[in-house]
């Protein structure tokens, strides 16, 4: 099968060209190669390529940043999905797109479902669910993987910073009132690779198309996060202090439980994630052996 991969350089999108390498005819574009601010270039790109199925893993994630850049943010999140759908929809083909747990605004007390209303606190959870939106109006075959607290051993995350610091201090406080579901690139990539080959197999239909939530089983605050970091990697020096979110203001506002519920993937597809305290070793055993 042919797959365009776009945001080829990014955590997901890294782990996504690992794992499909020799799998199946790819193109995997980074930014350097084609900007989805350009997206003429997206449509013409996906009309050329003709790809059975196009992988959108490229997003303007710079969360508090986005606050100054709304329309860029928008342009990229939200216009770039709505042409790669209306593309892809002309080719019969399908597109598998990353959302976001900031679509809600963390006021539940129980994982949130698909079901749920959405009501996004920033610039870039607002972009985000615009993008779910457009490719649910536009596109006819579709799955939207809403995840939440994305990481991997390398590139720019909590993971690499927390290992970082713990190298420059033996105290790091961290922020505890936030909960949610670290989820490692490499688990959502599984994911993604198992629903690419059920397409390959003819098992993928229209009505399947939707939104499924996929996050690394489980829940945890940044603080219990940082320290089980800390525990799987040997780095019992540092100690981890809880604090609350208002210790650490940002220019963007972040829902304080956004616990995803993955039961429609199940109930879908038969398919499951692991629990987020294993796939943060397997991340740190894989790193390691590398
Ligand atoms: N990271 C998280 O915690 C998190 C949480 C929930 C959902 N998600 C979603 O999961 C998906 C994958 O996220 P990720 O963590 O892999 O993000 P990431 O590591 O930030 O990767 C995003 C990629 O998109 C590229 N990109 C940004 N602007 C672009 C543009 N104008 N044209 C082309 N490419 C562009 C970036 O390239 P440059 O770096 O070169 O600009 C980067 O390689 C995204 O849809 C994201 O919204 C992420």
């Amino acid at each position: 099968m042919r797959v365009l991969l776009f945001g080829a350089s990014g955590q997901v999108g890294t782990a996504l060209r690992q794992q499909l390498y020799g799998r199946v005819e790819l193109l995997a574009l980074d930014h350097s190669q084609l900007d989805l601010a350009d997206t003429g270039a997206v449509t013409s790109q996906i009309l050329s390529y003709k790809p059975g199925l196009v992988i959108n893993a490229a997003a303007y994630t710079a969360v508090d940043q986005a606050e100054s850049e709304p329309v860029q943010a928008q342009r990229i999140n939200a216009q770039a999905p709505a042409v790669m759908a209306e593309a892809v929809a002309h080719l019969g083909s399908w597109l598998f797109h990353y959302s976001t747990d900031y679509v809600f605004d963390g006021q539940a007390q129980r994982p949130y479902t698909e079901q749920d209303t959405v009501a996004p606190l920033s610039v870039y959870g607002r972009s985000k669910l615009a993008g779910e939106q457009a490719i649910s109006e536009l596109g006819s075959r579709y799955l939207i993987f809403r995840t939440s607290w994305v990481y991997a051993a390398t590139g720019r995350n909590f993971l690499v910073t927390m290992r970082r610091l713990a190298g420059e201090r033996e105290t790091l406080q961290v922020v505890d009132d936030q909960w949610g579901g670290p989820t490692t690139a490499l688990a959502l990539a599984d994911l993604t690779v198992a629903l690419q080959q059920r397409l390959d197999a003819g098992l993928l239909t229209a009505a399947d198309s939707g939104i499924y939530q996929a996050t690394c089983a489980g829940k945890t605050t940044w603080c219990r996060f940082a320290r089980a970091i800390f525990a799987e990697s040997g780095l019992h020096h540092v100690q981890v202090e809880p604090v609350p979110t208002s210790a650490y203001p940002t220019a963007a506002h972040r829902p304080a439980y956004s616990v995803l519920d993955n039961r429609r993937l199940f109930q879908s597809f038969g398919l499951s994630m692991p629990s987020w305290r294993e796939a943060l070793k397997t991340c740190l055993e894989r790193n390691d052996s590398s």
